[in-house]
C-alpha cells in the first residue's frame, strides 16, 4: 500500500528532473503536434462544405439541436483518445505528476484569452450549473438580500437558489418576462424590463447571455452597468448558449461571474465547462468543494475546480477544442451562421401556417431559434421528424408550442429547405 500524502508524492515528482521531465512529455507533444499539423491540413471554404466530414454525426441524421448538446469534431476526438492512451501507460505519473501540470495551465491560458479574461479568473468545471451552484453555495448572501432573475432563466442558473434560499435566509425573486414579444422586441426593453424589477434588496441579478428557448442575445454589459448604478451588486450570467456561439469578452462585460459549458457551442467533450470569477471576489466566494491542500490555490479562481483527481486527458482537449474553433474563424463563422438564420427565417415567413417566434435580426438574435407549426403539438412535430426523416432538434410545450432550432456550421441551406418541405408537406396541407 502506498502510503505516501500527496504532497509527499508531488515532493517525489519534482525531484524528476528537466531531462525526465521532457521524456514525460514528449509521447503528448507528440499528439499535440500530430493535432496541428491535421488541423492546419483542414482546408475550409466560405461556406464550410468542407466541414461536413469533420464531424461524425450519422448519415441518416441531421443535427439542428447544438443548443442541448454540441458534438466534437474527429480531430479532437482523436486527440482525446491519444491523450488517453499516453495517460494509461503510467497513469501514475501523468495523472499525479508534474509532467502535465504546465500543460493544464496551457490549456487554461488559451482558453482565458479565447473567452476574454486572466488565467487566475478562470475554473475548468463540468458545466454551467456547477459554476451557479459554487455561487448558490459559496457567496455571502442572507437574510435581507434577494436574487434576482426572471422566467428565462434556465433551471441550471435557477435551481441552486431555489435550493438555498431557506438554508442562508436570503429571498428569490423570479418575474415574467414576456417571450411571446421576442420576435419584436428590441434590446432598450429587455434593459427596461429587467430595470424596473430592481428593488433596494437586490443584491444578485443572473441573466442568461443568450437564453435556449428563442435565442435572445442580452444586452449584457450595459444591463449589468444599470443595475450596479441601481445598487446590484453581484451580477452573475449564465453563457451556456454564448461561449463559441459569439465572440465573447467576458472580462469586458463588467459582470462578476460567468459561468458555461463548453460542450455545446466550443464542441468540448462532454461534462465540461468554465467558471469566471472576478478576482476581486475570489476572498469572499467560497468554493464548493473542499480537499487537501487546497490553500495552494487562494487567489486563484482553480481553488473553485479542485476536488481531488480530475480527468487530466479530457480537460487537455479544451485547447484542441478552442484551436478548432479558432481555425473556422470568428467572422467567417458568423457569417456564415448569419446566412442560416436569415435562410430559415424568410423559409419561414414567407410559409404559411409557420410563425418566426426569435429576434429578426441577427444582432438581437443568434442561431437559436423557435419556430410555430401553427395548429400542431411541437411535440408531435419534433418526433415525427427525427422517428421518419432523421431531424434532430428540440421541442418546448405551453404557450411557446415551438421547434427549437439550433443550427451549426457543419449545417447547410439544403437542410434547412428540406426541414421545412417535409413539415409543410406533413403538417400544413
Ligand atoms: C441557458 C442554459 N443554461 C444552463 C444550462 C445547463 O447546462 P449544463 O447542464 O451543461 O450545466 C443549459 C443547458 O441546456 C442552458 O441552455
Amino acid at each position: 500500500m502506498n502510503t505516501a500524502s500527496p504532497f509527499q508524492r508531488r515532493a517525489f515528482l519534482t525531484t524528476i528532473g528537466t531531462g525526465a521531465a521532457a521524456v514525460c512529455l514528449a509521447p503528448l507533444h507528440e499528439v499535440q503536434a500530430h493535432f496541428t499539423r491535421r488541423l492546419e491540413a483542414l482546408t475550409i471554404d466560405d461556406r464550410f462544405v468542407s466541414l461536413r466530414n469533420a464531424y461524425s454525426l450519422g448519415e441518416n441524421v441531421t443535427y439542428f439541436n447544438h443548443a442541448s448538446i454540441g458534438t466534437m469534431p474527429r480531430l479532437v476526438q482523436e486527440a482525446r483518445m491519444k491523450y488517453l492512451e499516453v495517460c494509461e501507460t503510467n497513469p501514475w505519473l501523468y495523472m499525479w505528476g508534474p509532467a502535465w501540470d504546465e500543460q493544464i495551465d496551457r490549456t487554461r491560458a488559451t482558453v482565458a484569452e479565447y473567452i476574454g479574461c486572466e488565467v487566475d479568473e478562470l475554473a475548468i468545471t463540468h458545466n454551467t450549473t456547477e459554476g451557479f451552484n459554487t455561487l448558490a453555495h459559496g457567496l455571502p448572501l442572507g437574510k435581507g438580500d434577494e436574487v434576482l432573475y426572471s422566467t428565462m432563466n434556465h433551471v441550471g442558473a435557477r435551481v441552486c437558489w431555489e435550493h438555498r434560499a431557506e438554508e442562508k435566509g436570503f429571498t428569490i425573486r423570479r418575474f415574467e418576462f414576456p417571450i411571446e414579444r421576442a420576435s419584436i422586441m428590441m434590446s432598450d426593453e429587455i434593459v427596461a424590463r429587467y430595470l424596473e424589477q430592481i428593488r433596494p434588496e437586490t443584491r444578485m441579478l443572473v441573466i442568461p447571455h443568450i437564453d435556449n428557448m428563442v435565442g435572445f442575445r442580452y444586452p449584457v454589459k450595459r444591463l449589468a452597468a444599470e443595475a450596479k448604478r441601481l445598487g446590484v451588486e453581484y451580477v452573475a450570467v449564465d453563457g451556456a448558449q454564448s461561449i463559441g456561439l459569439i465572440p465573447v469578452n467576458v472580462g469586458d462585460l463588467g459582470v462578476d461571474f460567468y459561468a458555461t459549458s463548453t460542450h455545446k457551442w466550443v464542441q468540448s467533450l462532454k461534462g465540461l465547462g468554465l467558471f469566471y470569477v472576478r478576482k476581486e471576489l475570489q476572498e469572499i466566494l467560497h468554493p464548493m468543494w473542499v480537499t487537501w491542500g487546497q490553500s495552494r490555490y487562494q487567489g486563484s479562481a482553480r481553488i473553485y475546480e479542485d476536488y481531488g483527481t480530475r480527468n487530466r486527458p479530457e480537460m487537455l482537449t479544451l485547447e484542441d477544442c478552442v484551436q478548432f474553433q479558432n481555425k473556422l474563424g470568428t467572422e467567417a463563422k458568423e457569417a456564415y451562421l448569419r446566412t442560416l438564420h436569415a435562410h430559415f427565417r424568410d423559409r419561414v415567413d414567407e410559409t404559411e401556417g409557420l410563425l418566426w417566434k426569435s429576434p429578426r435580426n441577427w444582432e438581437d438574435g443568434c442561431s437559436i431559434f423557435a419556430i410555430e407549426v401553427l395548429g400542431s403539438k411541437s411535440s408531435d412535430v419534433s418526433d415525427f421528424m427525427f422517428e421518419k426523416h432523421g431531424y434532430v432538434f428540440r421541442a418546448f410545450g405551453g404557450e411557446l408550442n415551438a421547434l427549437r432550432m439550433s443550427v451549426y456550421v457543419m449545417n447547410t441551406i439544403e437542410e434547412i429547405d428540406r426541414c421545412i418541405d417535409l413539415v409543410k408537406n406533413e403538417f400544413l396541407r
